[in-house]
Formats: structure tokens, C-alpha cells, sequence
């Protein structure tokens, strides 16, 4: 079955969209069923009022994976952001290369690159937290409201604060293995249809049995 072009995923809800039918952006990718809320701005402006100080030049990408909830005013904040370091000043002469007569090709000196932001799937993302460049934020990880993700977050980890710190793991090493090796979200979408009372259920032996009996058909 097709994957959804629809914008809009609930009759009536203009704040909640599928993000990824609202990107034009070459350097973003976002997979299916990511659904993006916003009750303050236009869910639809997210390229413009999440993903921050993300100029082309850069080519840094933001990557989100399938099935994550990013809540209402979370922010990408990519590599433009980083003043540099490495030079006495923070103060971004390359930027202003008119004024002071520098090489405009030498912009991207103003800032110092830190890479891509990575994340992965069924990740979901509290309310007005940031994530920052170079950041790659495991499957199944919580982040959040208003956490300041400076590292990269393990698969099924829930983090929080400023900068955000392991809170705990969603479930035992055990759990958290079937998952990564099951990938649920990569299920035809029939499958996963079926499976959805087994994803609920919080077990992972329905979902590998009725997975296994599924993808038998
Ligand atoms: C991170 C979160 C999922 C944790 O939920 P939880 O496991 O039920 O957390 P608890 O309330 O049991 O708190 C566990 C610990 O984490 C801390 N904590 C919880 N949320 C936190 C946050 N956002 N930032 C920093 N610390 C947080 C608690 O203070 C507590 O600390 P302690 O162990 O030192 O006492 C939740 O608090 C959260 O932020 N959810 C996001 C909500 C949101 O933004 N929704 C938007 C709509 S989709």
C-alpha cells in the first residue's frame, strides 16, 4: 500500500501534520507517519521556525526517521549556530565579509561544524527541546520538554535537562535488542496494521509472534 501524501492525518486538526508531505527542503529527510504538532505557529512553517541556523552552504543534513512525535517548538539548532572557536573572537568577521573585506567564499569560517543531526525511528520529542548539530539520537529514545540534547542518545533512552542526562532505559537490555533487530516501523504498513494491539501491548512476544505469523502470509 502507498504511504500517505496527506498533510493532515486527523479530520479537523490543522496542528498536527505528517511532516514529511510538508518538506522541500534537499536537506532534510523525514520518513513516513513523523507527525510534527504545533498549536503556536503553522505546522507547515517547520522548516522555518525548527530547523535553525541550517543555511545550504553548509550542507548539513537533519535526518528523522518513521513513526516519531515531535512536540510543539522543538528545534534543530544546526552548524551556523557555532560561532567558532578556534579563533580569538566569536565575533563572526567571515560572516560580514563586506565590511572587513574578506573572501566571501570563506563564510562557512564563521562557524564551526559540528555535522549532521540524526534521528532515528518511533523517537519522540518533548515540547520545546533542542537538539543540536551533530547530534544522532538513538531508535525508540525519549527526549524531554525542554531538554538541551548536546550528545548523541542511545536507542530506548530517555533524556532530560540542560544538557540532558540519562534518565533511564525504557525497557531491559533484552527488550531493547528484539526491538533493534525486529524494526517494526520497516513492516509494510499492512503488517504493521495488524500488529498494532501487539505494539500496545508492550510485550514483545505477541509482536514476534504475530509478526512471524504475519510476514508468513
Ligand atoms: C522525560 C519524560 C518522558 C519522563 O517521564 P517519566 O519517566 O514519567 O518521568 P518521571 O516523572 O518519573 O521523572 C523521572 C526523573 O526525570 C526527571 N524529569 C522528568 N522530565 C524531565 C524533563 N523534561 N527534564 C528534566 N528532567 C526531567 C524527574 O524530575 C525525575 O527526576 P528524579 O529521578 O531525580 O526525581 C517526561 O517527563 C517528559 O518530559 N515528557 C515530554 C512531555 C512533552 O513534552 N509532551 C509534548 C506533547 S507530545
Amino acid at each position: 500500500m502507498a504511504v500517505t501524501s496527506k498533510v493532515y492525518p486527523r479530520t479537523g486538526d490543522t496542528q498536527t501534520i505528517y511532516l514529511k508531505n510538508v518538506i522541500t527542503n534537499p536537506y532534510i529527510e523525514v520518513g513516513d507517519y513523523t507527525i510534527y504538532n504545533d498549536f503556536v505557529n503553522d505546522p507547515r512553517e517547520f522548516q522555518k521556525n525548527n530547523v535553525l541556523y541550517h543555511y545550504p552552504i553548509n550542507r548539513d543534513k537533519l535526518m528523522i526517521g518513521k513513526f516519531c512525535s515531535i512536540a510543539c517548538g522543538a528545534k534543530f539548532l544546526f552548524n551556523s549556530a557555532n560561532h567558532t572557536m578556534t579563533s580569538l573572537s566569536t565575533y563572526t568577521f567571515p560572516l560580514f565579509f563586506e565590511e572587513w573585506g574578506l573572501e566571501k567564499q570563506k563564510v562557512t569560517e564563521a562557524w564551526d561544524n559540528k555535522g549532521d543531526i540524526v534521528i532515528g525511528n518511533d523517537v519522540w520529542i518533548g515540547f520545546e527541546a533542542v537538539i543540536l548539530s551533530g547530534v544522532t539520537i538513538g531508535d525508540g529514545a525519549i527526549i524531554g520538554s525542554r531538554a538541551v540534547v548536546t550528545k548523541d542518545v542511545p536507542p530506548y533512552t530517555i533524556v532530560g535537562g540542560v544538557p540532558a542526562r540519562t534518565i533511564r532505559r525504557r525497557f531491559d537490555e533484552e527488550t531493547i535488542g528484539k526491538l533493534l533487530q525486529m524494526k517494526w516501523w520497516d513492516w509494510p504498513e499492512a503488517v504493521i496494521r495488524k500488529n498494532i494491539s501487539a505494539i500496545q501491548s508492550g510485550r514483545t512476544e505477541q509482536l514476534e509472534r504475530t509478526g512471524e505469523e504475519n510476514w508468513a502470509l
